[in-house]
């Protein structure tokens, strides 16, 4: 093996913190939202979004529920200046949603933006430049206080500007970006003189965005920061503390959460994660995670599939099939074990919490049907497969003949490669079992109850007559039983010279209705050791059984 150059790479810094207070708390309330799918999520769309996909997308925002919503970078596109305008001039936006624009901390940037918003009820305008050690060396070549006159400048020229255009409903954030890195002493003084320009105070709260924007440490690292920085900070209360984070390590989730028990406030995001790279923080993954832990996440995901597809269409991105809560698989269970387990928990589960083996939620709960749950493959066992056929076909194969059906079941799939759909396992159950007609098959069958007749005692009351084919002959016989099964039995046996008992016997209803139909399931073992499952479907139920009889006698080995 060829041993890959990790020396390449060096650690992330630890923080110096002690008697860090989030490993021991909760999470019990859900953060201010604020979905940035319009303007980070666009931003890195191979193909980004038109006005009217924006305007589709804006409109499933709010009924989500965000309250906050950034909604573009005015100053970078006409295509954003545009939509904002739209959003403005058409009075699209509701009364408790305010909207957030992004600028670069640059005048002619900022000017535009606040150009953009001119009439909007309520706006945040986000104002940001890197703070990194990295990009201030490499990118921008300034000294540490060069980029803070940079925040500084900007900042100021925000509240001017907000002063000017004379709206009490603007507010104002501001990221010091790459905040992942910067030393977390300067981010922390840039962030004051940020708070002391606007003139940040209880009243007027300035939201200090701290991204993660590219994620370069384990989650819990992360949190020690936006500890620090919340033990830190000037006048906590003048400050909305903001979590943006990126998921260049695959735990964008896990920061932004760790991050709400260090102290943040306010949490950005996309839904399915759009975004730079690897992505921004996913919603819906955070919300959801809130909400299977009984908190009200505070937004409404509770048709799933919808808003899949309108992401999808107005993204072009796909979801993927085992993304959480979301993906098309992630409520479908092919292995057997994993099937077993779930049809049984959910016969179980009653209307009280929910706890079902392999599913953290009720599919129900974010509009996905029960019906994907289970699918049968060649991994499947028996539970699986009995689980579709009685929730699809209200056919409720007993314990002892499962394991006959699940071989027929896994043989097809193996044999195909595919997997196999209800429809088709119907099928096969139907095929296999209720429609065998080779080398018996019944032709006639009439039963009558002698209870007219004085019987003796012990002498059986049920006369059955029949007729049936068997390797192209026919027996026709009578027979006396102690129910209709018993007699056909008995009276086959004489006739045929096949020697067998019935070890094992159920029968139920399908349907409800009045023209229901009943099915029997029987096994029958032979003097040679020889046995089989068989099934029979009639609207009698002594039919049913005495077709089940058949059935089994056709799949003798
Ligand atoms: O990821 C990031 O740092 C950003 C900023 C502009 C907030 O998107
Ligand atoms: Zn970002």
């Amino acid at each position: 093996m060829k041993t890959m150059n990790y020396r390449k790479y060096s650690a992330y810094p630890a923080v110096p913190i002690t008697g860090r207070t989030w490993p021991d708390k909760r999470l019990e309330a859900a953060p201010i939202w604020c979905s940035v799918d319009l303007r980070d999520g666009n931003q890195a769309l191979p193909v980004p979004m038109s006005v009217e996909e924006k305007v589709v997308m804006f409109k499933l925002l709010v009924s989500v529920g965000f309250k906050e919503i950034e909604v573009g970078f005015p100053a970078a596109s006409a295509t954003e200046f545009a939509f904002v305008r739209r959003l403005v001039e058409e009075k699209l936006i509701p009364d408790d949603v305010t909207i957030q624009v992004l600028t670069q901390a640059r005048e002619h940037l900022i000017r535009r933006s606040f150009e953009a918003i001119s009439g909007a009820p309520n706006a945040i305008v986000h104002m940001y430049n890197s703070t990194s050690t990295l990009q201030r060396d490499v990118v921008f070549r300034k000294s540490r206080e060069e980029i803070k006159v940079i925040a500084v400048e900007g900042t100021r020229l925000c509240r001017q500007l907000k002063e000017e255009s004379g709206s009490s409903g603007i507010r104002f954030e501001y990221s010091p970006e790459s905040f992942t890195g910067t030393e977390l002493d300067y981010a922390l003084e840039v962030c004051h003189a940020v708070m002391e320009e606007w003139g940040a105070s209880a009243e007027n709260r300035v939201i200090l965005n701290l991204p993660s924007t590219v994620e370069m440490s384990l989650p819990n690292i992360y949190a020690d920061r936006i500890e620090w920085f919340c033990r830190n900070i000037r006048d906590r209360d003048a400050a909305f503390i903001s979590v943006h984070a990126h998921n260049d390590r695959g735990t964008a989730v896990a920061t932004a959460e760790l991050a709400l028990l260090a102290g943040a406030d306010r949490i950005e995001g996309a839904l399915f994660g759009n975004g730079e790279r690897c992505g921004n923080m996913d919603i819906v993954t955070m919300a959801l995670n809130l909400f299977t832990q009984g908190v009200d996440p505070g937004l409404d995901f509770s048709d799933l599939p919808h808003i899949r597809e309108v992401y999808s269409r107005c993204t072009r991105m796909d979801v993927h099939p085992r993304h959480p809560y979301a993906g098309d698989l992630v409520y479908t269970a092919f292995s057997g074990s994993h099937q077993d387990a779930i049809s049984k928990g959910m016969k179980a589960h009653g209307d009280g919490l929910w706890d079902v083996p392999y599913l953290p939620i009720d599919p129900g709960d974010v509009g996905c049907s029960y019906e994907a749950i289970v699918r049968i493959n060649s991994q499947s066992g028996k539970g699986g497969v009995a689980f579709v056929l009685e929730k699809d076909y209200g056919i409720q194969i007993p314990k002892w003949m499962q394991p006959d059906f699940a071989w027929e079941v896994q043989a097809l799939a193996d044999r195909t490669g595919e997997e196999l759909s209800p429809e088709r396992i119907h099928e096969l159950f139907l095929d296999g079992y209720v429609r065998l007609r080779q080398p018996v098959a019944l032709k006639k069958c009439t039963i009558s109850w002698v209870d007219s007749e004085p019987l003796e005692s012990g002498e059986a009351a049920t006369l059955i007559s029949a007729v049936v084919e068997m390797k192209g002959g026919e027996l026709v016989f009578e027979a006396r039983g102690n129910g209709p099964l018993d007699a056909f039995v008995k009276g086959f046996i004489e006739k045929s010279g096949l020697s067998f008992s019935v070890d094992e016997y159920a029968e139920h209803a399908i349907g409800h209705s009045s023209g229901a139909e009943a099915i029997a399931y029987i096994r029958i073992v032979c003097e040679d050791g020889r046995s089989a499952c068989g099934a029979g479907v009639d609207s009698n139920i002594s039919l049913a059984s005495i077709r089940a009889i058949v059935s089994a006698l056709n799949r003798l080995p």
